[in-house]
């Protein structure tokens, strides 16, 4: 078993120091905790203006001060932490999510959907969806609106996921839904970490929906956050259970596949 969770909580746009100790305090809050995810640009805020102003907030995934005080509570408490983050990359910027274990690794991964405005912001991901094996499982990462794409989630579970960390920054009102069928589909654990506040920037107002969630592999919520204050939540659970692929006793989700048959794919 292990423990798993999720941390929830205001993101002020641009004021990274609000945001890291706003993340460290919910993370110290969920004591014993293996896993835990944190929002999607978790410390920068969502809503940039334009590049120049991502350019201004991005980080490097190795040396920044976001890996680098991830790294220290991860060693420290002896837990994964995946959050997602502006990423400083060569030739542009991304939205991107580092997964950091107690060991001091740190995995990088770009979001592949880029969401509305994100498109004239970031450079999309490059890189396949990942699986990381951590102390706590294999930790399959995507970000927010990757979940309109149910391949992603479905690569992920492919490849092995047991638990997918999705940071999210969430605006649409569908997602905790569909991550009920990621869930049940790829029979894998879902952890959905959204942030909550009002970002009104350049005339736009926009506002985080919160409801983080825990879902285990048939979908059921172990643990839901409220929509509009910070919360924490960690669950115990067995990520050994998304290996059974088997579904009411005779039918196994991959092995039935027909993939040749899905020739508009
Ligand atoms: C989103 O992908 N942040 C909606």
């Amino acid at each position: 078993m292990i423990h798993a969770g999720f941390v929830q909580y205001h993101v002020h746009f641009g004021d990274w120091d609000a945001n890291a100790r706003a993340a460290e305090a919910g993370i110290r809050a969920c004591e014993g905790a293996d896993l835990l995810v944190l929002p999607e640009l978790a410390f920068s805020g969502y809503d940039f203006l334009d590049r120049d102003e991502v350019r201004s907030l991005a980080e490097d995934p190795a040396s920044g001060p976001t890996a680098t005080m991830l790294r220290e509570l991860a060693a420290a408490l002896n837990v994964t932490l995946v959050a997602g983050y502006a990423e400083a990359a060569a030739g542009g910027c991304c939205n991107s999510a580092m997964l950091v274990t107690p060991q001091g690794a740190v995995h990088n991964y770009r979001k592949l959907h880029l969401f509305n405005r994100e498109k004239e912001l970031f450079l999309p991901g490059d890189g396949v969806p990942p699986v990381f094996e951590t102390p706590a499982g294999r930790i399959g990462v995507m970000i927010c609106f990757d979940w309109f794409f149910p391949e992603t989630a479905r690569c992920l579970a492919l490849k092995g996921a047991q638990i997918v960390a999705h940071p999210s920054n969430l605006v649409l009102p569908w997602c905790q839904q569909a991550m009920f069928a990621r869930s049940v589909e790829n029979h894998v654990f879902s952890i959905t970490a959204n942030r909550i506040g009002t970002e009104d920037r350049a005339g736009r107002s926009l506002t985080f929906t919160g409801g983080s969630q825990l879902l285990d592999c048939s979908g059921q919520c172990l643990a839901r956050a409220a929509l509009d204050a910070p919360a924490q939540a960690i669950v115990a659970l067995d990520p050994a259970e998304a290996d059974n692929k088997v579904i009411a006793g005779t039918n196994h989700l991959f092995e039935e596949r027909r993939p040749a048959m899905y020739d508009a794919l």
